[in-house]
């Protein structure tokens, strides 16, 4: 099954700074939102933080011979802003830049293609104490930081992405305060979606100007169904859809943000300044896409802030976060973005799942059976996609390593690698066996 993907197709696994790296104040860097909220009593399960995490910050060379072991020739990971930006603006630690440059001639070295992510949800702290992202000049603080960046290592790096599921942060930090910054303010929440997307838009002006490379965005889709022909339900999931998966791609691809969004926000909803839109526009290199479920939903006006509610399927299997495998609308996902949105290249930046992982056994083997059935369907999918036009360049499994799953804590496992928390041992799992065997059969 692993033949059939294009020459070059980069195969890969991701992670993020904060899930993995631990020592998050270390060498001169300065706190994170994301630091902060996890050292707010109550906001993380178990009262987690990721002080210590996978101690990648340390770990890094095991880790990138980990990549080799798998075989992987890709790699995704994020930049903590607050290492190489402790205020967020201004003074750059040169110790913070020292650290992915080490990172980025290791995995060439090793044949491992590096695709860093430049915001994967942790802003610094500084930068959240002058209104984070709803603050508008936080597009110029995001393309200073892009520039910093960009000159460091552009030399190195072919793809770069901007930012990491705009969606969530938005959703999760400003609409229902679960994650970082906490809080809970539709007319914020509209306001930070709207200055991501425009910090998007100079960063990738900035690397046009300044330097060389391709450059796109990462996105999560999560197809809507209706929970059942009825109209109210039917309007229900569009609205969901709306909300989730086209507010960013109709506002970076098709110059407008969707219809339903003024309704779903109601007097919350701001008026935009029509110009920048071109800004938010400005073309793409390629399209990140991360893919894990789907949702059913039911009309229930309580459901904020759609109207939208998920209803559990029944007899499907789940995850561990309650999250429906559903494969057919990983393919169905993916014709969709060509449909809508017009031919761009794509990688699939993140797909994955969580299930019970055993402890390694005496063997040194761990047994997911579940997430190697997960990974085989969902692989299959992306076949299919390929078969059927789409242009995809690569696939990058979530994750590399179990790590630190934001308010979820160390409870959610989505590794192909199992990490002991108290020995940091890594050990492969099944999966991470299979799908190294996988993509060595990918490339013969
Ligand atoms: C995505 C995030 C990633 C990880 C997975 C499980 O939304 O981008 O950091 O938490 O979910």
């Amino acid at each position: 099954m692993s033949g059939s993907f294009p020459a070059g197709f980069l195969w890969g696994a991701a992670t993020s700074a904060y899930q993995v790296e631990g020592s998050p104040l270390a060498d001169g860097a300065g706190p994170s939102n994301w630091h902060v909220f996890a050292h707010t009593p109550g906001r993380i399960a178990g009262d987690q933080n990721a002080d210590v995490a996978c101690d990648h910050y340390r770990r890094w060379p095991q880790d990138v011979a980990l990549m080799r072991e798998l075989e992987l020739n890709a790699y995704r990971f994020s930049l903590a802003w607050s290492r190489i930006l402790p205020e967020g603006t201004g003074r750059v630690n040169a110790a913070g830049l020292d650290f992915y440059d080490r990172l980025v001639d290791a995995l060439l070295a090793a044949g491992v293609k590096p695709l860093p992510t430049l915001f994967h949800w942790d802003l610094p702290q500084a930068l959240d104490d002058r209104g984070g992202w709803a603050n508008r000049d936080s597009a110029d603080w995001f393309a200073d930081y892009a520039r910093i960046v960009f000159a460091r290592l552009g030399d190195r790096v072919d793809d770069w992405m901007t930012l990491n599921e705009p969606w969530v942060v938005v959703d999760g930090g400003y609409v229902h305060g679960v994650h970082a910054p906490g809080r809970r303010d539709l007319r914020a929440a509209a306001l930070a979606a709207h200055n991501l997307l425009r910090g998007h838009g100079l960063a990738v002006r900035c690397l046009r100007s300044e330097a060389r490379g391709r450059i796109g965005i990462v996105v999560n889709v999560e197809p809507k169904d209706a929970a059942s022909d009825d109209a109210a339900d039917r309007e229900a999931a569009a609205r969901a859809d709306a909300y989730m998966n086209r507010w960013y791609l109709d506002a970076l691809r098709l110059g407008a943000y969707p219809d339903e969004m003024p309704a779903i926000f109601g007097p919350a909803w701001p008026d935009f300044p029509a110009g920048d839109f071109a800004l938010i526009g400005e073309p793409i290199d390629h399209l990140g896409l991360n893919y894990y479920t789907r949702s059913v939903n039911r009309a229930d006006p309580a459901a904020h802030p759609t109207g939208a509610a998920p209803v559990r399927q029944d007899g499907a299997l789940h995850m561990l976060t309650g999250w429906e495998v559903h494969p057919a609308s990983f393919h169905r996902c993916l014709l969709w973005l060509k449909q809508r949105y017009g031919d761009l290249p794509v990688y699939v930046t993140e797909n994955g799942a969580a299930f019970a992982d055993p402890p390694p056994g005496a063997d040194g083997r761990v047994a997911d059976p579940l997430r190697v059935d997960y990974l085989r369907s969902h692989l299959q999918a992306v076949r299919r996609a390929i078969a059927d036009g789409v242009d995809l360049r690569g696939y990058f499994a979530w994750s590399l390593l179990d790590n630190f799953e934001w308010a979820l804590g160390y409870s959610k496992r989505f590794g192909l690698v199992h990490v002991d928390y108290d020995t940091q041992a890594r050990t492969v799992k099944d999966s991470g066996r299979w799908y190294a065997a996988f993509l060595h059969d990918a490339r013969r």
